[in-house]
């Protein structure tokens, strides 16, 4: 397989729609907002934001995002998150990197590989030590986290009624 991690481009409209459209219909909760006729309409201004994203999904102060895009065969299969920095929001949810793989992709590696894959880019933004959280119940993404060196420094449930979550640190 061969994977690319590419920056978010104009290229890719058609399939990072079909994604959408994949993501929408299981739930996944940070793309639920996007309309995608108006996405369709914007792409340019979107794929332009992209490219100079901040953390504003958070309520703590936002840090620089560099966002990735995972190409398969010219054809987008999934992204992933580098945030140069920890803000007290990402402390608790969402670490350094964080990633979805196109729901009619998964099962073959492609998160494993953009995770490897985004590492080194972390290292060379500056990162020496990346926190990585997830669900408990996220077996995926436990083991996509370990089989990259991650170890487990703490369990904990995210608010007091919130789901028990995994805090790992990966060495750079
Ligand atoms: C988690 C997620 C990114 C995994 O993506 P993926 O591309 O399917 O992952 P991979 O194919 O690299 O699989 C990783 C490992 O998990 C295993 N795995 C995959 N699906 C699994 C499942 N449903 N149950 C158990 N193990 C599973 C794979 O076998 C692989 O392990 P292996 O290398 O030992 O064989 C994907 O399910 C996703 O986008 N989920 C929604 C968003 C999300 O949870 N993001 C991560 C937030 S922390």
């Amino acid at each position: 397989m061969k994977l690319s991690l590419v920056k978010p481009s104009v290229e890719y409209k058609e399939s990072f729609l079909a994604a959408l459209q994949e993501f929408q219909k299981e739930g996944l909760p940070w793309v639920m907002d996007i309309d995608p006729d108006q996405l369709s309409r914007d792409f340019e201004d979107f794929v332009a934001k992209e490219n100079s994203k901040m953390t504003l999904w958070t309520e703590a102060p936002p840090v620089p995002q560099t966002e990735l895009w995972a190409v398969l065969d010219k054809e987008y299969v999934g992204r992933i998150a580098i945030r140069h920095q920890l803000n007290d929001d990402l402390k608790i949810m969402g670490g350094h990197i964080g990633y979805d793989t196109r729901p009619s992709f998964r099962g073959r590696g492609i998160a494993s590989s953009m995770l490897a894959q985004a590492l080194p880019i972390a290292r060379s933004l500056g990162i020496s030590e990346a926190l990585l959280t997830c669900n408990d119940t996220n077996v995926p993404s436990i083991r996509i986290i370990e089989k990259c060196g991650g170890e487990l420094r703490e369990r904990k449930p995210q608010s007091p009624n919130g789901p028990m979550k995994r805090y790992y640190w990966i060495q750079l």
